[in-house]
């Protein structure tokens, strides 16, 4: 078997906030993307799918400490153990991120040019011109219409769509072998969600990147992910193929997820039914499984005892003491 891109193992996330509270918020992720593949990763807000995605940068916020354990290989390295310079140099070469609302993310004051190809300029010096020129056929490969005249304006000039293709553009200029989009498209309306979602399918497929796609929407990840990963309080507590899982979800946050989405084909649903009750306190760590409170089928044993890891097919696996079976998986 060929070494996936991006492995993680066991990983554990703790932040300590700047009021000295320890926040366990990982616990034992492990998952694998391979060279042009897609893996979705979802989960309801605060699941902890952008901590994850800090975590694998080694990124997070400036006045949080963050406190790791198990492997994160890149190509086979360990970030986590790799020596700084080292880690700065997979970091800054084999992985990119778009984030969520490219506003934050791209620099008011500075033009168009100057941030897509900023990745560049930290390896080699461009003149200006070499610049304009770059992040001309930058633009112009993630379907910037008329991409001279937008690599000399600034940020505030583009729309949404156009503004998240350059936040494209910007983590496609440095040739990474990982992309990590956390919810690309939500801030986007539907129509230029769909074209920035096929934009990166597009750029993944051609350049063989592995792509991480973060989403609290499981609908979006049909057609476009491989496998799926479902996080549920830090967890991933199922991950399988996208059929698999979308046809024959065996954990019961799963199948919620699942009955929370419109569905494409058969009979229309008027109202759509929410998960009740509310997503746990990550400041208080439930022994257990941390959907039990949820969970119309727990009992005491959910919330006492360790999750065993139940195998729903040769690739499909979910963290359960209650599985579904296969005649109750239909969603
Ligand atoms: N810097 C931080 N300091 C303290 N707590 C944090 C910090 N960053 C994240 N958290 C907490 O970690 C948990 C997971 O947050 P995270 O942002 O990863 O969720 P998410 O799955 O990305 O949610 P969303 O869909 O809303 O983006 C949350 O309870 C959040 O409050
Ligand atoms: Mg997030």
């Amino acid at each position: 078997m060929t070494t996936p891109v991006l492995d993680i193992r066991s990983l554990d996330t703790t932040l300590h906030t700047p009021d000295d509270r320890r926040l366990h918020i990982l616990h034992g992720i492990t998952l694998t993307v391979g060279a042009g593949e897609c893996l979705g990763v979802v989960g309801e807000s605060g699941s902890g799918k952008s901590v994850l995605a800090r975590t694998v940068l080694c990124v997070h916020a400036r006045t949080t400490r963050a406190e790791t354990t198990g492997q994160i290989l890149l190509n086979g390295e360990n970030l986590l153990t790799a020596a700084p310079a080292r880690r700065a140099a997979l970091l800054g070469t084999g992985i990119a991120m778009v984030h969520q609302d490219p506003m934050t993310s791209l620099n008011p004051v500075v033009r168009i040019a100057d941030q897509v190809t900023e990745s560049l300029t930290n390896r080699k010096r461009l003149t200006r011109r070499e610049r304009l020129h770059t992040a001309t056929e930058l633009l112009a490969a993630v379907d910037v219409p008329d991409p001279a005249r937008r690599a000399r304006a600034y940020p505030h000039e583009l729309s949404g769509g156009l503004r998240q293709r350059v936040g494209i553009a910007a983590a496609l200029a440095g040739d990474p072998v990982l992309l990590l989009a956390d919810e690309p498209t939500t801030a986007l309306d539907v129509t230029v969600q769909r074209t920035v979602l096929d934009l990166l399918d597009r750029h993944r497929a051609t350049r063989g990147l592995a792509t991480l796609l973060i989403t609290h929407d499981i609908g979006l990840l049909y057609g476009r992910a491989r496998r799926i990963a479902v996080m549920y309080g830090g967890r991933v507590v199922e991950s399988g193929p996208t059929e698999d899982v979308t046809d024959r979800p065996a954990h019961p946050y799963t199948a919620a997820l699942l009955r929370s989405v419109p569905r494409v084909t058969g009979p229309l649903r008027r109202t759509l039914p929410a998960i009740p009750g509310s997503p746990p306190d990550l400041s208080r760590p439930a022994a257990g499984c941390p959907f039990a409170p949820r969970c119309e089928r727990a009992e005491s044993l959910c919330t006492t005892t360790a999750l065993p890891v139940h195998r729903a097919g040769p690739a499909h696996t979910a963290s359960c003491h209650f599985p579904l079976t296969p005649l109750e998986r239909t969603p």
